[in-house]
């Protein structure tokens, strides 16, 4: 059985306690929720260190006021029971109830502080937090275009968690690609001494990846959403088969995913 840990001066004091043993400590970020995507990111983990940490935390910094951070699922005591499953098992569950509010700590000018652009649910609670992470370039593009605090917040929040739980390792999924990218990008030009890992992605057995927002689908909703990795196996057979023009390509996507009446955000190909 997982410990549990609230606290993120215990989280810290354990991790020193453990290398100090001579232990190396692998980190599995999660926002809960937990399904069998996570899972493997956690096997991974343990081909590379001798120690285990499983986050959760549902992240107000990376969600806008108008996502889904009320409706977002969760069932913790499900979570522990598949963590309790998992071979090899998970030494610590690293589960803080608030990363952003640091009691006493607001300061003279606080409230006055003008609020530009966009903000998420941190800014939105008022609480007395303003440092952010931005990884400029990469945030832009893809996902960021259309939820523009959202990578911001993951930077962010991840900073938080290696300077609390200051693993060796951290494993994230390739199903969130660019996520995975701008950690890596993050650590390398921030200098953390953490080792970046990406893993490959789980999808169900009809081929949509798996997603702890999954269950909101209808299965109307879920038959479109198959479209996604319908046209991306498209897109790849046609390259396969020689297809260089990622125009075309692109196109090929877009179609699939239109005819299933998908709506789509953004579709990219280069
Ligand atoms: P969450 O969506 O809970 O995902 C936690 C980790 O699991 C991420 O690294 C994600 O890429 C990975 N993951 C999710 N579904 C997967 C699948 N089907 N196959 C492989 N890996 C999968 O991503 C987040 O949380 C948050 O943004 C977080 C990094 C925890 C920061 O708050």
């Amino acid at each position: 059985e997982p410990e549990i840990i609230t606290d993120k001066n215990q989280m810290r004091r354990w991790s020193r306690a453990m290398r100090s043993q001579g232990k190396t400590i692998g980190l599995v970020p999660t926002m809960g929720y937990l399904h069998e995507g996570h899972i493997s990111l956690i096997k991974e983990a343990h081909k590379l260190t001798n120690l285990i940490v499983v986050s959760i935390y549902l992240n107000p910094g990376q969600f806008s006021p108008t996502e889904d951070l009320s409706t977002y699922p969760s069932d913790f005591d499900g979570d522990i029971q598949r963590l309790m499953a998992v071979p090899g098992g998970v030494d610590v569950v690293f589960n803080p109830y608030n990363l952003y509010d640091y009691g006493n700590s607001s300061v003279a000018g606080d409230g006055e502080v003008e609020k530009k652009g966009a903000v998420s649910c941190v800014e939105e609670r008022g609480l007395g937090h303003e440092t952010w992470v931005r990884v400029e370039r990469l945030e832009k593009g893809m996902c960021g275009k259309s939820r523009p605090v959202f990578f911001r917040g993951v930077a962010t929040v991840v900073t938080k968690l290696f300077n609390i739980v200051e693993p060796d390792v951290a494993v994230f999924g390739k199903k969130d690609y660019q996520q995975w990218r701008i950690i890596q990008r993050m650590v390398r030009d921030l200098d953390f001494s953490i080792e970046v890992i990406g893993s490959d992605i789980v999808r169900e057995n009809d081929g949509l990846a798996m997603s702890s927002r999954n269950v909101h689908l209808s299965t109307e909703e879920r038959k479109k959403a198959l479209s996604i990795n319908r046209s991306l196996s498209i897109a790849k057979f046609a390259a396969e088969k020689g297809q260089v023009n990622s125009g075309e390509l692109r196109n090929m996507i877009i179609q699939e995913i239109n005819e299933a009446g998908g709506r789509i955000d953004y579709a990219e190909c280069w």
